[in-house]
């Protein structure tokens, strides 16, 4: 009886084939444009302290609440697959004491992460970002830099119907009073909230203003905004960063409700949104986090960064096409293919030395790997779109210009030599 098929798990899924040259594309224009502009590629560990994210994302936060993937080890310690970079690098950030580098220490990272979201087209449960971290300096051109940076990256893979959408929340302080302003207007409406905005008065009320519930919305079109109760210094910077934008070229909007999903947040938010994803439509976003490593136990360090999603970058961008940058990224023609015209047994340590030259020097090449006859070695070599054969025989090797048509006969330890020659003259 056969046996029931085992199947990837729910938002998940497998990258393969042109999909998987087109991620190498966006990744070689990320490294390309990021570490153009200084940012150095960190890796940190799938899974952290639980601690790690309560601490950093926020105990109100979706993503605490009801999204992290949670396990514990045999010493009983609660550990979580990352379910975002930010407070992982600011982790890494303190643990290696980078605070003592030059500042703004930048980092980026390409990686996955894991949410326990209900999965749909553009949200899964392992999905990867993009993203780049400044931390050690709150100047607004660390701002207007890495939003231009992640600008520059979407126009250049043609991210379709793209909006940027841009606010202030203010430095912490400004915060504490907007918020508890903010807690008296809605406890003043709380009749015609939702039962979720109005569990969370207390915990999250900034969260109001992305409610979907019409009871919710209608209240919130009269609230307080907190770009009315910015403190000078805030209110500045911001106008700082807005002016570098404009020098930079980018549009964008200012949007005073504009409410990010994790908990660490001062000053500068964003978020791209594209209108071309239909309901998930933030291709990435980001913000300021002044107060995020020293929440961690780190010292007094700002920071900014950016997040944007590679699944769904690629549903929105045109521009990782084979003709494009996909083109730039697509394997190597096949230079070589090694055939064996006669016994394998005694061919094969011929036929596997040379290809192992041709790779020394440079060279793409393949052999036959599932003992074909000749005739079906040349037409999988012809399927490849090798370059030359070369056809291994008991005394002699023949090389045949796939392209030009010609053959010789030649010394087997001299093809590699006659490939590159002919290879040069092309
Ligand atoms: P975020 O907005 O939660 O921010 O995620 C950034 C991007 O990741 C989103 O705009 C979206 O494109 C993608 N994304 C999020 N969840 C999913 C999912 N379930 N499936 C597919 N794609 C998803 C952050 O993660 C912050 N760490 C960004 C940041 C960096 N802020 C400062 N520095």
């Amino acid at each position: 009886m056969a046996e029931a098929k085992v199947k990837a798990p729910r938002g998940t899924f497998d990258v393969l084939g042109e999909e998987s040259s087109r991620r190498s594309a966006l990744e070689a224009r990320a490294r390309s444009i990021l570490e153009g502009a200084g940012y150095e590629r960190i890796e940190t560990p799938v899974f952290e302290a639980t601690e790690l994210f309560a601490r950093g994302v926020g105990e109100s936060t979706d993503i605490v609440r009801k999204e992290m993937f949670t396990l514990e080890d045999q010493a009983g310690r609660s550990l979580t697959l990352r379910p975002e970079g930010t407070a992982p690098v600011c982790r890494a950030y303190v643990e290696h004491g980078m605070h003592k580098r030059r500042q703004p220490v930048k980092l980026w990272y390409l990686s996955c992460f894991f949410r326990r979201e209900r999965a749909q087209a553009g949200r899964y449960r392992q999905f990867w970002q993009v993203g780049a971290e400044a931390i050690g300096s709150e100047d607004p051109a660390v701002d207007a830099e890495a939003i231009s940076l992640l600008a520059t990256l979407l126009a250049e893979l043609d991210v379709r119907d793209l909006r940027l959408r841009l606010s202030s929340l203010g430095s912490l302080a400004s915060r504490r009073e907007y918020r508890e302003r903010l807690q008296a207007y809605l406890h003043a409406n709380e009749a015609s909230l939702s039962e979720d905005v109005r569990s969370r008065i207390e915990l999250n009320p900034l969260r109001a203003f992305d409610s979907d519930h019409p009871g919710t919305q209608s209240v919130m079109r009269g609230a307080p905004l907190l770009r009315e109760h910015l403190s000078q210094d805030d209110a500045e910077h911001f106008a700082h960063v807005c002016e570098l934008l404009d020098v930079a070229g980018v549009a964008y909007e200012l949007d005073p409700t504009l409410v990010r999903g994790l908990d660490y947040y001062t000053r500068t938010v964003f978020e791209f949104t594209s209108d071309a994803l239909g309901a998930q439509s933030g291709v990435g976003g980001g913000g300021r986090y002044d107060g995020l490593v020293e929440q961690l136990g780190g010292p007094a360090a700002p920071g900014m960064g950016w997040a944007a999603g590679i699944e769904r970058i690629m549903l929105a961008g045109d521009g990782l096409g084979a003709g494009r940058g996909g083109g730039a990224h697509a394997p190597k023609p096949l230079e070589l293919f090694v055939a064996l015209d006669g016994p394998r047994e005694e061919l094969r340590g011929a036929a596997f030395g040379l290809v192992g030259q041709a790779r020394s020097a440079g060279l793409t090449a393949q052999l036959d790997l599932a003992g074909r006859s000749l005739k079906g070695q040349l037409g999988h070599a012809d399927a490849l779109g090798a370059r030359f054969v070369a056809i291994v025989g008991d005394a002699r090797t023949v090389l045949k210009d796939m392209q030009g048509g010609g053959q010789q006969e030649l010394a087997t330890n001299t093809v590699v030599h006659q490939v590159l020659r002919a290879h040069h003259a092309i």
